[in-house]
């Protein structure tokens, strides 16, 4: 593909600066700090947990996709292919590629092998709680350095796409 190297450099610094975005947003534009010098005195502690599965029970945010929510067909659907590259042509290519070279982000060319569809899924629609909370998508952010910024696609426009990933096997 052409011109990469210019969309490299600009997209970079923009990956860059969303990081910074997302870590330094809650500062409070504070008169003064009534930060006690002590730490307050620990919170009550959680109503006895009774069942230990709670705890470790993430709660997912709503519309999270499951297994559930997906039918693979056993041929793919070149309609939904159709429309998920004029998606990536205008969303997704200065990011991502088609072949198994990284751009900003990994090629998606065998990540139908190494994920699970629902996995690619939530990674379109809920990014940001992925990588605060998946421990795949955050060794993802550690490689790649970059958090992926919200896409805004519906839930059938990422359907398409996975599609679309599903055929770069
Ligand atoms: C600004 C750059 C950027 C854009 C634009 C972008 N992504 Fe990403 N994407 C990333 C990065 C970086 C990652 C690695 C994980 C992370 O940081 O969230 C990623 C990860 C992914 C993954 C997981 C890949 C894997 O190897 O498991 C999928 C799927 C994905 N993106 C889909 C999309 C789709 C679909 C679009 C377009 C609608 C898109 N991305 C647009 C940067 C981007």
């Amino acid at each position: 593909m052409k011109a990469s190297n210019r969309s490299f450099r600009f997209i970079l610094p923009l990956g860059v600066a969303l990081v910074a975005v997302a870590c330094g947003g809650g500062t409070p534009e504070s008169t003064t700090p009534a930060t006690p010098a002590t730490p307050a005195a620990p919170a009550a502690p959680e109503a006895a947990a009774p069942e230990a599965a709670a705890a470790a029970t993430p709660s997912y945010p709503a519309g999270f996709i499951t297994s559930a929510d997906i039918t693979l067909g056993d041929k793919l659907d070149e309609g939904m292919i159709t429309e998920a590259k004029k998606i990536f042509d205008a969303k997704c290519h200065v990011c991502h590629s088609m072949t198994d070279q990284k751009v900003v982000g990994p090629g998606w060319k065998g990540v139908i092998n190494e994920r699970k569809p629902e996995w690619i899924m939530n990674m379109m629609l809920h990014t940001q709680w992925m990588v605060e909370n998946d421990p795949d998508a955050q060794a993802l952010v550690e490689e790649t350095k970059t958090v992926m910024p919200d896409q805004q696609l519906t839930k059938e426009q990422a359907r398409a796409m996975l599609e679309l990933i599903r055929s770069l096997k």
